[in-house]
């Protein structure tokens, strides 16, 4: 194989080395994975200097992630590639809440907490109310399911982020939907952020002036039996960056706006002081396909 190893027979003569992998699937990757980096390497026809660079820019990728920062999955967002593998995998109906992505920063788990309860742990920031129902696509509302959220503190901040000024869990919470499907919770309005930008990801965005901000949102997982789980957000109608995402995340149907309630009795009946704001999210689960209903 070696001797006849050259510019023309080099992307056949890998691929054909993977011809005896067992896992077709494992194969099929290999193959078309060789076939495009080949195809990519023709194109561009890098110097050793680049190829190095490439090689140093992803083992500082690799090196600059722990268990609370996950510098591949900021990667993969900043290219769209997360979107992209989050809307090949969430095709459907339309009625169905849309997806989007999970985002670095779902690194520990939410605590269970009480609907009505609030995630903000440190009592800064505007009140906020958040309301919703989680319903199958036929109107069905979804009891018992599990509403598994977390955000940004009121400076754009994540409590991982800031292990020393933020208690552990602010921002997180999972809550299970009451018989009517509803759930709510008490929180603050969260802030616009830029990703980290102090790690490879970050040198990316600065060398080819893209600014690093997110719009401002809260982060959902919503899972209900029987139901395909949605990862998905909402994000604030008047937040900036709406239309340039650094992640590409942004859908239309995925803002809310977060009105202003300046009405005492209602504040007093969620725990909160008036005024405070409140978004309302209706989350659409797709059901399970069984055999023979599809
Ligand atoms: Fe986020």
């Amino acid at each position: 194989m070696a001797a006849d190893f050259s510019e023309e027979t080099a992307t056949e003569a890998v691929i054909a080395s993977f011809a005896d992998t067992s896992d077709p699937r494992l194969r099929e990757l290999l193959t078309v994975l060789v076939r495009h980096l080949h195809g990519f390497v023709r194109e561009v026809e890098p110097t050793l200097a680049e190829w190095r660079s490439a090689i140093d820019f992803l083992t500082a990728t690799g090196q600059k992630c722990d268990p609370a920062r996950q510098e591949f999955i900021l990667l993969s967002d900043v290219l769209g590639v997360s979107m992209l593998v989050e809307m090949i995998n969430s095709r459907k109906s339309e009625q169905a809440t849309d997806s989007t992505v999970l985002g670095p920063f779902h690194v520990v788990e939410s605590p269970p907490r009480a609907l009505g309860e609030t995630i903000d742990l440190v009592g800064t920031g505007e009140a906020c109310l958040v309301t919703g129902r989680v319903l199958s696509v036929d109107g069905r509302p979804l009891p018992g399911g599990a509403v598994d959220v977390w955000q940004a503190n009121n400076h754009g901040f994540y409590d991982v982020q800031q292990p020393s000024e933020q208690p552990a869990h602010n921002g997180r919470g999972l809550f299970e939907t009451d018989k009517d499907g509803r759930f709510w919770f008490r929180t603050v309005v969260p802030s616009p952020y830029p990703i980290p930008t102090d790690g490879p990801v970050g040198e990316l965005l600065l060398k080819t002036r893209r600014h690093p901000n997110r719009p401002a949102h809260i982060h959902f997982i919503v899972d209900a039996e029987g139901h395909v789980p949605v990862t998905t957000h909402i994000f604030v109608a008047d937040s900036r960056y709406l239309e340039s995402d650094a992640v590409f995340a942004v859908k239309r149907s995925l803002i809310r706006d977060f009105v202003t309630v300046d009405d005492p009795e209602e504040a007093t009946r969620y725990g909160l002081a008036s005024p405070f704001r409140h978004a309302h999210f209706e989350i659409v689960l797709e059901a399970v396909a069984t055999p023979g209903h599809p």
